[in-house]
């Protein structure tokens, strides 16, 4: 938590005239990609609308931080923020702090999967307001350069495209990468692992009826593989990436594939991009099981100890709903959890992959927070912690899921 979040009032022209009703409300939004920019641009719009003030406060980029921040100010019983943007695997974290939503805003447009992934007991905990799910984003002129005529169907495809082009390319750039992705040991490297898991057939870690699965072949196959990429066709720091270190180098030109969010797409797509009009997007390779992308999310909840529950809900009805989904996803690529919005053709147009991928975003893989409920947390850093060891060389997949699924069975004790 080292970024120090900061407040940025928005005030609007309609405050003065209803001053004695307005509320103010305080928005946690997320800083990555387009993020903020959105989420003021959105509050801004709400609060010309209704007459109310919304300030923003930024919230650190990696989902772990952010978690750390918001349990601090919700275990305080803090005020000061009343409506929180939160990851799709919290829920059964942070339950307790969340006013329910059921009956309050209407959520039957929104796909019913996401709906249930906010719900903990029959509680509505937030609404959706953006899905996501892990894509492979390659470069279009160095696919046809190198005579390819296709991005990779698997992940041994995939290692051997990239060697080549990384050879190729390094000849007048050094920095040039075959492959980035998330290697940091944190939420993020949970996401690109449980895709390399899913991919060869090893499992969820833990499956949903709560068991323990993770000791596996094709889980250790997984890890053992990732763990190759590193120091040949990524580059060795790749084990300190998050996403907005994976985008920066995609998009100044200096790798051929990328696994990233599709928020990556706007941002390459736009003029600071030195990659514009070169990128492809495609669902990530198979392992041999299956082609498997992590189903990645934010929603919007009210605190229990918002002061203005009622403004607070309708600023989360005004934000998740089909005209706001709309505006983020043409300018951010924030996917719409409306399903009726894929069908948009200024959508389709801004986000080509919306249509062509559709599938890959409704199979993608739900990480053990459901099963694994309030522990959901430490499962994660024992398994991020796990792959780390591995992709860093300290251990070989096999012990490390070993010593992850007895970790992982002292963390549940005698149940999640
Ligand atoms: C993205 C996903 C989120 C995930 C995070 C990991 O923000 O939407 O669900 O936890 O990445 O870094």
């Amino acid at each position: 938590m080292k970024k120090i979040a900061t407040l940025i009032g928005l005030t609007t022209l309609l405050a003065a005239a209803s001053q004695s009703s307005a509320a103010t409300i305080t928005l946690a939004c997320g800083t990555v990609g387009q993020e903020l920019q959105l989420c003021k641009d959105g509050a801004a719009r709400w609060a010309k609308k209704t007459g109310n003030d919304v300030k923003i406060f930024e919230s650190p980029n990696l989902t772990n931080d952010r978690l750390g921040l918001y349990q601090q100010q919700l275990a305080a019983k803090s005020s000061d923020i009343d409506v929180y943007q939160l990851d799709i695997v919290w829920p059964g974290l942070l339950a307790q702090h969340f006013v329910d939503l059921k009956g309050k805003v209407d959520l039957s447009g929104h796909f019913p999967g996401i709906v249930e992934a906010n719900q903990v007991d029959d509680k509505q905990i937030a609404a959706p307001w953006f899905t996501d799910a892990g894509l492979l984003y390659y470069r279009t002129d160095l696919l046809k350069k190198y005579g390819y005529s296709a991005p990779p169907k698997t992940w041994a495809e995939l290692a051997t495209m990239a060697a080549k082009v990384q050879a190729g390319e390094q000849k007048t750039n050094k920095t040039f990468a075959g492959y980035v992705f998330q290697g940091k040991n944190y939420e993020g490297l949970t996401c690109n692992a449980l895709e390399w898991l899913v991919s060869f057939g090893g499992g969820t870690v833990v499956d949903k009826t709560g068991k323990v699965t993770v000791n596996n072949a094709q889980a250790a196959k997984a890890l053992d593989t990732a763990a190759s990429w590193v120091g040949k066709i990524s580059p060795k720091g790749v084990t300190t990436y998050d996403e907005e270190a994976a985008r920066g180098i995609f998009q100044s030109g200096n790798a051929m594939f990328m696994r990233n969010w599709p928020y990556a797409w706007a941002n390459g797509q736009s003029d600071e991009s030195k990659v514009k009009g070169k990128i492809g997007v495609a669902p990530l390779p198979s392992g041999g099981a299956r082609n498997a992308a992590t189903l990645g999310g934010w929603n919007l909840g009210v605190s229990m100890y918002s002061k203005n529950q009622a403004a607070a809900i309708d600023l989360v009805k005004y934000l998740t709903g089909p005209e706001e989904q709309k505006i983020r996803a043409i300018e951010g690529t924030y996917n719409p959890t409306i399903p009726a919005l894929y069908k948009d053709k200024d959508i389709l147009k801004a986000n080509p992959f919306f249509g062509s991928l559709f599938d890959v975003f409704t199979s993608a893989a739900a990480r053990p927070s459901s099963p694994t409920k309030g522990k959901y947390n430490q499962v994660s850093q024992a398994f991020s912690t796990a792959v780390s060891s591995v992709l860093t060389g300290k251990q070989k997949g096999q012990a490390a899921v070993a010593k992850l699924s007895t970790d992982l069975a002292r963390i549940k004790g005698r149940g999640w």
